[in-house]
């Protein structure tokens, strides 16, 4: 496989794996918002219709990333809340996590209600910036399917920011005063995520085996090889391994300050020879499987 064929799989691997779960955390959490839109404004039935439909597209998204890895016979990278939007933009909004957000005061708090709306609003106006870009990726256009799935996101996503806008535009709360504020925010947020997801896809344990049985595990933290042992293969092996795991869990995360000179370039390294051999990546595990 050439060096340009191998980086497009990564490439469309990670965009696949960020998507399918993006589109499970959208549609689940609108779960906790139809209850709150239910409650809150019982006798607007259009609006709940249209919670209800953003659900089921949601839940439709997610369905067909899953398929392309089926089809595949592969399943997506591990991917956590730091690569979800919409995690950290509750995060920031409502100083919790979307599992700990209290539905009752939403719907008891006009306020908590108006902000509610408002990240999702900001959410989608961003998840379709988003599909917009992507639908002029070269990668993403020399994939037929992946095009396709595009094309059914970017029609579906009007239909997901307008039912909050309109709720809060009739209820005369005024966007205006808000949205300079959100999309400095939002820009803030989006970056993040996408250095964070950077590096936490290169966060795992790597198997390499070797050709007489000698396999090796290397500990790789944010592109950095940070211990590599024999793979540790009987129950005594392991228990120490995951001792390793655990110290280099327990140092902090990443120092202060800019990063020096010789982890850029190991991590650039490390970077590029997984990029050179994708296939690699299916031999890693989260450190968390190794606590
Ligand atoms: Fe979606
Ligand atoms: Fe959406």
């Amino acid at each position: 496989m050439s060096v340009a064929a191998a980086f497009r799989e990564r490439f469309l691997d990670v965009l696949a794996s960020i998507y399918i779960y993006n589109e499970y955390r959208g549609y689940t959490s609108l779960d906790r918002v139809l209850e709150a839109v239910r409650a809150r404004c019982p006798d607007q039935s259009e609006f709940i219709a249209a919670v209800e439909k953003h659900r089921g597209d949601e839940r439709k998204h997610y369905t067909m990333f899953r398929r392309w890895f089926e089809r595949q016979g592969l399943m997506p990278l591990k991917v956590d809340r730091t690569c979800g939007h919409i995690d950290h933009f509750i995060q920031v909004v409502f100083g919790c996590t979307i599992e700990e957000l209290d539905t009752r005061a939403v719907i008891a708090d006009g306020d908590e209600f108006e902000k509610l709306c408002r990240v999702i609003m900001l959410t989608e106006q961003r998840g379709m910036r988003q599909v917009e870009i992507l639908l002029h990726n070269r990668h993403v256009l020399s994939d037929p399917v992946m095009t396709r799935l595009f094309r059914i996101v970017e029609r579906d996503e009007p239909d997901h920011w307008m039912p909050y806008h309109a709720w809060l535009t009739e209820n005369g709360r005024v966007t205006a005063r808000w949205r300079e504020r959100f999309e400095t925010l939002e820009w803030l947020l989006g970056a993040t995520t996408r250095a964070r997801a950077a590096l936490q896809l290169l966060t795992f344990v790597y198997r390499d085996v070797g050709s007489h049985g000698d396999d090796r595990a290397y500990l790789i933290r944010r592109g950095q090889v940070r211990a590599c042992y024999p793979w540790p293969a009987t129950p005594i092996e392991q228990e120490a391994f995951r001792g390793v795991v655990s110290e280099e869990l327990a140092q902090p995360e990443l120092p202060a300050g800019p990063l020096p000179t010789d982890s850029i370039e190991e991590m650039l390294l490390v970077m590029s020879w997984f990029r050179r051999h994708p296939e690699a990546l299916r031999k890693t595990t989260r450190l968390e499987e190794w606590q």
